[in-house]
């Protein structure tokens, strides 16, 4: 049990460099300081349908967008409950496509793995011949397009491609830490389930999940024996075409949030944000290879959180943990006990630019002696 650590008023402020919550820009903090307003208002269906329709607008997709209250781990679940009814394919090659995997057997499907070393990426070869060679068609394929916990950006367009090529399987992808700082044709790769949070590559503050669905999805729910009742496709979708409003109450100052920064992110375009994240993955990747060395498989580096190899030995805890006294930025260590202090981890997406990946870079040359 843990004890009461009582929350102070004084915590300093520190730049977020971390694979999430990352920084958000002060206008947007601001737009939750709202006086509180319905969730059956017109003022809410102004807001709801401002937010989805941009929302459709920023990704190029004329799929359906859902924006619910929560994390990414609730489409994980809620994509497997409205989508598969038996059994699943879920590719893992990291802590969170396993997640994937284990919340799918935990609501009692048969789950196969086509399963990777952690810091390899899923292969579309690979999915090919799993899809081929099976006896039963899947319900599903799951796949994260960026692991977080090793740095690695599969290639979800071309296992999209070869998803495709079956129409009874829906293709379901956890881009939690890269929609919005990656660019993805969702539309052109058959892409029926794409998810992610908002504090990560969208650079708001934590709360609000969005899923982007397209018609086969919603249409194949409706077969399902055990859809979600909070993440139903049709029962969110089928509220907004009838109210423009979500079916239960959302967290309204996120979304007022939410608005605001989708304002900045139309204005910067996907395209523009695509390449100012490509640039700071590039100059981070040449950063640790002077230093250290990358972590993923190379050819599928992450364009958002770079996964450094600590070939040098330093002690990570403390880099970290010094940066942040001297520095007040926060970086992150490896993941879980695997990778740990064998590794750590830059996030660079969001509002940072080449300008301020470089002040971090600086910091841990100084702290570490590099
Ligand atoms: C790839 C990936 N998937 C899923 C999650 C879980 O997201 P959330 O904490 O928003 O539920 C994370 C969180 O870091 C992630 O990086």
């Amino acid at each position: 049990m843990p004890t009461k650590r009582e929350y102070k008023d004084d915590y300093p402020d520190k730049t977020l460099y971390i694979p999430g919550p990352t920084e958000v820009r002060e206008d947007v903090i601001e737009a939750m300081c709202e006086p509180m307003f319905g969730h059956r208002m017109d003022r809410m269906t102004d807001l709801y349908t401002t937010v989805v329709e941009d929302t459709k607008e920023f990704l190029d997709t004329d799929n359906h967008v859902v924006v619910l209250t929560g994390s990414g781990t609730e489409f994980m679940e809620s994509s497997i409950l409205n989508l598969v009814d038996e059994r699943v394919l879920c590719t893992t090659c990291g802590s969170f496509s396993e997640r994937q995997a284990n919340v799918a057997e935990r609501l009692g499907k048969t789950v196969d793995t086509l399963e990777y070393e952690w810091g390899k990426a899923v292969k579309p070869e690979d999915v090919r011949e799993a899809l081929e060679t099976s006896d039963v068609e899947y319900d599903a394929v799951t796949c994260v397009m960026n692991e977080s916990s090793t740095g690695v950006r599969n290639p979800v367009e071309e296992i999209g491609d070869v998803v495709a090529e079956y129409p009874d399987t829906s293709f379901v992808v956890d881009a939690v830490s890269s929609l919005g700082g990656d660019y993805v044709d969702i539309d052109a790769h058959g892409i029926d389930v794409i998810f992610t949070s908002v504090q990560k590559a969208f650079a708001m503050p934590p709360g609000l999940a969005v899923c982007v669905v397209s018609d086969d999805a919603y249409e194949r729910e409706l077969e399902s024996d055990s859809a979600s009742w909070y993440g139903g496709f049709q029962r969110t979708i089928d509220y907004y075409d009838r109210k423009g409003q979500t079916h239960s109450t959302p967290a309204i100052p996120v979304m007022l949030a939410y608005r605001t920064q989708m304002k900045h992110m139309l204005e910067e375009g996907h395209d523009a944000r695509d390449e100012r994240h490509r640039a700071m993955a590039e100059y981070t990747r040449e950063w640790a290879r002077e230093h250290f060395d990358t972590f993923p498989e190379a050819g599928y580096e992450s364009q958002t959180v770079a996964c450094i190899e600590n070939t040098r030995g330093i002690d990570v805890a403390e880099t970290i943990e010094a940066v942040s006294r001297e520095y007040d930025m926060v970086f992150a260590n490896g993941y879980g006990s695997q990778l740990g202090e064998r590794t750590f981890r830059i996030g660079h997406m969001g509002e940072h630019d080449l300008e301020s990946i470089e002040a971090l870079t600086d910091a841990i040359e100084d702290v570490a002696d590099l």
